[in-house]
Parts: C-alpha cells; sequence; structure tokens
C-alpha cells in the first residue's frame, strides 16, 4: 500500500480531511487523488471479476452448476462436501447401483429412501471403501476417495452407523465408543479418548450405560450407543443407515430431535437412510430416491412426496409385497 509521510495511507474519509484543514503542509492532493483513484481501479476491477465469474457461468448455465444468489448473481454452485459422480457397482449379475450421482453441501440433512434392494447400503459401503465402484467417483471435500483405504475414512472426517447394530459384545458401552475415538485421535491419548466418549455418552443421555455391557441393554439403547461411537470419531459426514429401524414410536420422536440436534449443536452433514418416511421427511432439507438401483428422484421432501415416479416405486414394491 502507498505510504505517505512515513505512514501508510488510508482510505479517502475523514482522517485526510481533519489532515488537509488542520496542516496542509502535510497533505499531499496528488498522492490523495491517485490512491482514491486506485480505489476505485480496484472496486473496478472487483466488479469485472464478478462480471465475468457472471458471464463464465451464464455460458455454462444448468442449475446442477450454478446457483442464483439472492442478489440476482449466477455463480458456480459452491463445491459439495460429498459428490457422488455417476456411480456404478455391480455383483455378479446384480447392478446394485447404476450411474447414480448426488450431491451435498456442508451442513445439510439428506435423506436417502428407496424399497428394499434399492442399493441405499451399497452406497454408503462405497463412500466408506468397504466397496469400491465399478465406475465412476466419490468425492469427499474434493478429494477423490476412490483409492482411499478404508482404514483412512474415519480420519478424513466421515463415520457412519450400521444398518444391524454392530458393538463388541465383550467391551462396555464406554470402551465401545472409545473405539470410534480410537479412529480420529492423533496421537490417540486413553484419558483424552475416555473423556471424549464420556461427553458424547452424556450427550445422547446415556452416561448411566457406560460402565454396562451391550448385552440385556433395551435394542434403542443399543443403536443409540452406535451413533455415540460414530460422534466419537469426530466426523464433518455422518451416514446412517436405518436409526429408526427397531425403534418405538416415541424413540423415532426423539431420534428426529437428535438429528436435528446434531446438525445444529455439532454442525453436522449427515446421510439419512431410512424407511420411516415421517421421519425422513420431517429432518431432510433434500431427499434423493433410488429404486433397483438407479435414481428416481431428488428435491425437497415435498417436492419428492408428490413424485409420481417414487409414489410408483413406493406403491409397486407394496404390490409386489402383498402378491
Ligand atoms: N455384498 C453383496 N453381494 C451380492 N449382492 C449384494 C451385496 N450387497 C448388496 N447386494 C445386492 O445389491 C442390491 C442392493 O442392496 P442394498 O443392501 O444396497 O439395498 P438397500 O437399499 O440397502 O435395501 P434395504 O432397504 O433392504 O436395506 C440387492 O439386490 C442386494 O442383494
Ligand atoms: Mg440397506
Amino acid at each position: 500500500m502507498a505510504q505517505q509521510h512515513g505512514q501508510t495511507m488510508r482510505p479517502a474519509g475523514l482522517d485526510d480531511v481533519q489532515i488537509a484543514v488542520a496542516n496542509p503542509a502535510r497533505f499531499d492532493a496528488d498522492e490523495h487523488l491517485a490512491f482514491a483513484r486506485s480505489v476505485d481501479l480496484d472496486l473496478f476491477e472487483a466488479e469485472a471479476s464478478d462480471l465475468a465469474q457472471d458471464d463464465a457461468a451464464i455460458q455454462d448455465w444448468s442449475p446442477s452448476k450454478c446457483i442464483r444468489t439472492a442478489d440476482g448473481h449466477i455463480i458456480p454452485r459452491p463445491m459439495a462436501l460429498l459428490a457422488i459422480e455417476d456411480v456404478t457397482r455391480r455383483f455378479g449379475g446384480i447392478v446394485a447401483l447404476a450411474d447414480v450421482s448426488l450431491a451435498m453441501e456442508q451442513g445439510q440433512i439428506v435423506g436417502l429412501i428407496g424399497p428394499n434392494g434399492a442399493g441405499k447400503t451399497t452406497l454408503f459401503n462405497l463412500v466408506t471403501r468397504l466397496y469400491r465402484p465399478n465406475d465412476g467417483r466419490i468425492l469427499f471435500d474434493g478429494k477423490d476417495l476412490t483409492r482411499t483405504p478404508a482404514h483412512r475414512i474415519a480420519r478424513l472426517g466421515i463415520a457412519r452407523t450400521f444398518q444391524n447394530v454392530v458393538l463388541f459384545q465383550h467391551m462396555t458401552v464406554l470402551e465401545n465408543v472409545l473405539v470410534g475415538a480410537h479412529a480420529r485421535l492423533r496421537p490417540f491419548s486413553e484419558r483424552r479418548g475416555r473423556k471424549q466418549a464420556q461427553y458424547i455418552l452424556d450427550y445422547l443421555e446415556l452416561g448411566e450405560f457406560g460402565r454396562r455391557l451391550p448385552g440385556g441393554l433395551p435394542f434403542g439403547t443399543l443403536k443409540r450407543v452406535e451413533l455415540a461411537r460414530a460422534l466419537a470419531a469426530k466426523p464433518t459426514l455422518l451416514l446412517l443407515d436405518e436409526p429408526a429401524g427397531g425403534l418405538n414410536h416415541e424413540e423415532v420422536g426423539d431420534l428426529a430431535e437428535v438429528i436435528r440436534g446434531l446438525q445444529h449443536d455439532l454442525d453436522l452433514t449427515i446421510l439419512l437412510v431410512e424407511h420411516h418416511m415421517n421421519l425422513v421427511m420431517s429432518v431432510s432439507d433434500r431427499v434423493h430416491v433410488l429404486n433397483f438401483g438407479r435414481k428416481i428422484a431428488e428435491g425437497t421432501p415435498g417436492e419428492v412426496q408428490a413424485d409420481p415416479a417414487v409414489i410408483e416405486a413406493y406403491l409397486g414394491a407394496e404390490r409386489v409385497a402383498a402378491a
């Protein structure tokens, strides 16, 4: 920045006017003017680059690539936290996922629904690298996960729960949660890990169960312990595979509160696979629908519920079940 009499030059303003009045000899009108012009020039350049960005965006205008800001500018869509791009996964002759794309932004709760066998869990298994896609890419925070080994996934900030509760039966509840902290704490400290695990158990109102073994605890409690273990890994992205499965009506209501809390309190981005429609529609910002491995719809909960293809997919599944 330009210097004036050994001081950093300030933007044209009251100070300059005061200097000009109090000590005209110290006030360099030419330098002041040059600075004021350079400020204008900077503004002009900023505007020009803004316009150039708009132009580029307009040329490449498509709702999946661009958004319109509140003040009317069209700008490139912010980078997704998770971007699944044209992913295909086959198991022998079965195509579990075919050309599926899905993007979610930081802070969103995204629902992933679809009849049994639609490919939802397979998608989780691809993101967590239990499986590798046959085709397509999965980007997390811009980084391609395709070659990331499964054990690194937690360290990157992705955690999950499983459709069927998976807990170590010979370990206490607190130790099970500690396993989650172990995945992320570098270097690992048992004392810090336990403190973190206890904090999460308390947050999920499970504090009293820390010393118990999982055997004999109610199913709803076990599901929540699994959630605690996922949270102990301090994820940015949390994948929940049917967290309401097997819960009673009241527990499902509590779960909705917990999921919203995770978004607000812990700033989590959540991908939620669920058959419980009231839950998924009440907490999700957006919903994607799979059927026979293909994505058939995407939108707000309202849009998806009104989509004829979605209604047909679910009615079709009911007809098959009834036959
Ligand atoms: N490891 C595997 N080996 C063979 N086939 C598999 C494997 N994993 C999934 N599949 C098949 O892929 C398809 C999708 O299964 P997936 O478990 O992803 O469905 P889903 O949408 O999670 O269903 P649900 O709602 O019943 O949990 C199914 O036909 C399933 O049998
Ligand atoms: Mg499943």
